[in-house]
C-alpha cells in the first residue's frame, strides 16, 4: 500500500529549502474549486483569504481556467518587440470596462505601483513643470502596495522597511483618513500625486469616513495634482461594487488593477489612465518582457466577463451585510471580537487582544479546524475576505464555524 504523502513533509521541505519570509498557517492544499480549497489529507475548507482577494472569483473557475488553456495551447509569450492579436482586443475591453482612455500592462501588483507612481512623477515634469527631480508623490500611513524598494520607501511598517535602507527620496508620508493633514501637503508646488487605497487591506481593513475619497480627489483637481487609486486589493468587485472609488462616484486620476484581474490564475496587473497622462510614456521608457502577453490578455478578459456576468459585485455588497450582522451578533455574545468592519467581503474583525498576543492566531487554528481558513493582519486583526461567489447557505455556515471557534477559545 502507498503511504500517503502528509502536510509534514511538504512543510519541512520549505522550512528546509525555502527562505523563512512567510509564517503560513500549518495548513498545505493542493486543490481549489470556488469557495473551497482542500489539503493534502483530504480535508475540505471554506478558503477566507482569497488569496488576499486575488481569487475573488473562486478558484478554479472554469471560464477562466477555460481561456487560459486555450491560450496556453496557441501562444504565451511573444514579448512587446512585436505585436500580438491578444493584446489591442485587451487594451479595448479593459479600458471600456473601466472608463478609461488607455491602459499599461503590467503582471504583479507591486509593478502596477511602481508603473503608476513613474508615469505620475514624468506627467509631474512633463505637464505640470515641477523642476528636475523634485517631484513628490503623498502616501498614507498603514500603505501597502508591495515589497520593492520603492514600496518599503512609503512604508510605515518597520518589519517591512527595517534595514533595507537607503529608501527612494521623493516620498511624503501623512495620516489616512485625515483632510486637513492632506490640504497641508499639498501647499508643496512639487507634488505630483496622491497614492491610496481606497479602503486600506493589509492594515487592517481600515475604511476611511464617508466623503474622504471625494474629498481628496477635489483636492488633487484644485492642486493640480494627481489622485492614483491602488484598487488592487479592493477592486474588481471585493468590496460591493467593481471598484471601491465607485461607492463615493470618485475617478481616480490613475487606476492600478491586479489581483482579482487574472481570477488568481496568472500574475496580471493594469495602470489605467487618460490620454493626456499616458502620453507622457514614450518608446523605450517603460515595460516588461512579460506585461501585456497573450495569456495575460486572454485570462484577465475571462476574468472581467465572469465578475461581471455572474454579478459578483452586487452579490459580496449582499453577502458582506449579512456577514457584518452575523458578526456583530458573535460580538454582543461573547468578548473575544470586539469589533467588525469592512464593506461588501473585505471585512475584518479586530480580537480582544494586543498586536503581540496570540488569541487571533489561535482563533485562526480554531476556525481551521472547524474548516475555515483565515490569517490574521497585524496581529490581533483578523481578516476575513471569502471569494465573492459564495452562497447565502455558505456564508451562514461559515458564520457558524467562526461563532464555534469565537466559543472554543473564550
Ligand atoms: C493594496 C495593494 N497594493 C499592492 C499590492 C501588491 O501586489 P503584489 O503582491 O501582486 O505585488 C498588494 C498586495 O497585497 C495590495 O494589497
Amino acid at each position: 500500500m502507498l503511504a500517503t504523502v502528509s502536510s509534514h513533509h511538504f512543510i519541512a521541505l520549505e522550512e528546509r529549502y525555502g527562505a523563512h519570509n512567510y509564517h503560513p498557517l500549518p495548513v498545505v492544499l493542493s486543490k481549489g474549486r470556488g469557495v473551497y480549497v482542500w489539503d493534502v489529507e483530504g480535508r475540505c475548507y471554506f478558503d477566507f483569504l482569497s488569496a488576499y482577494s486575488a481569487v475573488n472569483q473562486g478558484h478554479c473557475h472554469p471560464r477562466i481556467i477555460a481561456a487560459l488553456i486555450e491560450q496556453a495551447q496557441t501562444l504565451t509569450l511573444t514579448s512587446r518587440a512585436f505585436y500580438n492579436d491578444k493584446l489591442g482586443p485587451y487594451e479595448k475591453f479593459i479600458t471600456e470596462f473601466f472608463g478609461y482612455d488607455r491602459v499599461l500592462p503590467m503582471n504583479t501588483g507591486v509593478e502596477g505601483g511602481e508603473t503608476a507612481i513613474k508615469i505620475c512623477r514624468k506627467w509631474g515634469y512633463e505637464v505640470k513643470g515641477i523642476p528636475s527631480n523634485k517631484a513628490k508623490v503623498i502616501f498614507a500611513q498603514g500603505n501597502f502596495w508591495g515589497r520593492t524598494m520603492a514600496a518599503i520607501s512609503s512604508s510605515t511598517d518597520p518589519k517591512s522597511y527595517t534595514n533595507f535602507g537607503p529608501y527612494m527620496p521623493g516620498f511624503e508620508i501623512i495620516p489616512y483618513n485625515n483632510i486637513p493633514a492632506l490640504e497641508k501637503a499639498l501647499q508643496d508646488p512639487c507634488v505630483a500625486g496622491v497614492m491610496l487605497e481606497p479602503i486600506q487591506g493589509e492594515a487592517g481593513v481600515i475604511v476611511p469616513d464617508e466623503g474622504y475619497l471625494q474629498q481628496v480627489s477635489q483636492l488633487c483637481r484644485q492642486h493640480n495634482v494627481l489622485f492614483i487609486a491602488d484598487e488592487i486589493q479592493t477592486g474588481i468587485g471585493r468590496t460591493g461594487k467593481m471598484l471601491a472609488c465607485d461607492h463615493e462616484n470618485v475617478k481616480p486620476d490613475i487606476l492600478i488593477l491586479g489581483k482579482a484581474l487574472s481570477g488568481g490564475v496568472y500574475p496580471v496587473s493594469a495602470v489605467l489612465t487618460s490620454h493626456e497622462i499616458m502620453s507622457c510614456i514614450r518608446p523605450g521608457e517603460h515595460g516588461s518582457t512579460y506585461g501585456g502577453n497573450p495569456l495575460a490578455c486572454a485570462v484577465a478578459m475571462a476574468a472581467l466577463q465572469v465578475v461581471r456576468d455572474e454579478h459578483l459585485a452586487e452579490n459580496a455588497e449582499k453577502m458582506g451585510v449579512i456577514f457584518r450582522q452575523r458578526m456583530k451578533a458573535i460580538i454582543e455574545k461573547t468578548n473575544t471580537i470586539v469589533l467588525v468592519r469592512g464593506k461588501g467581503l473585505l471585512n475584518a474583525i479586530v480580537v480582544n487582544d494586543t498586536p503581540e498576543g496570540d488569541t487571533a492566531w489561535n482563533l485562526c487554528l480554531a476556525m481551521k479546524e472547524r474548516g475555515l481558513l483565515a490569517k490574521p493582519t497585524h496581529g490581533n486583526i483578523i481578516r476575513l475576505a471569502p471569494p465573492l461567489v459564495i452562497t447565502e447557505e455558505e456564508l451562514h455556515q461559515c458564520c457558524d464555524i467562526i461563532e464555534d471557534a469565537v466559543k472554543s477559545i473564550n
